[in-house]
């Protein structure tokens, strides 16, 4: 079994893109916590991260039916990735959506996302470990064995 682990826009260079905001670790360093987080349920990470919102849509259509999960963060998509949001719509297993930063304490345009009405639950403002705790929920969701 695999989780999707689905980052958007300018999340690939995260651990050098404002790092006072974002933190330090590298999406590297995020793809190791969720996969050990996961791996004593035998599942696997399955990573993509894409600036543009048509190529995470396709991603989302790739994995759907073949993974257990995902764990979300769609970057400034949140505010208006509409497709985004519909072929989030159509992917049925539990999804997560995680933001690094606390987008309430900050500018009112990321005060709203789109997707997250969508979403099983939302992780917010608890930078990388966030991504840990999204991992953790998935496990929990699952309904093979209580977690
Ligand atoms: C973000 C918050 C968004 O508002 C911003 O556009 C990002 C990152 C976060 O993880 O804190 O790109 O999703």
């Amino acid at each position: 079994p695999e989780v999707l682990l689905l980052n958007g826009p300018n999340l690939g260079v995260l651990g050098r893109r404002e790092p006072e905001i974002y933190g330090t670790d590298t999406l590297a360093d995020i793809e190791k916590m969720v996969a050990e987080e996961v791996r004593p349920r035998g599942w696997d990470v399955v990573s993509v991260q894409r600036d543009g919102e048509g190529e995470l849509v396709g991603a989302i259509h790739e994995h759907r039916g073949r993974t257990v999960g995902a764990i979300v963060n769609p970057g400034a998509l949140m505010i208006a990735g509409w497709s985004l949001r519909d072929a989030l719509a159509s992917y049925e297993p539990p999804w997560i959506e995680v933001h690094l930063s606390n987008v309430w304490a900050r500018e009112q345009f990321r005060h709203e996302s789109v997707i997250a009405p969508l979403a099983s639950g939302v992780v917010v403002g608890l930078g990388a470990f966030g991504y840990r705790l999204a991992a953790r929920a998935l496990l929990h969701l699952s309904a093979d064995s209580p977690n």
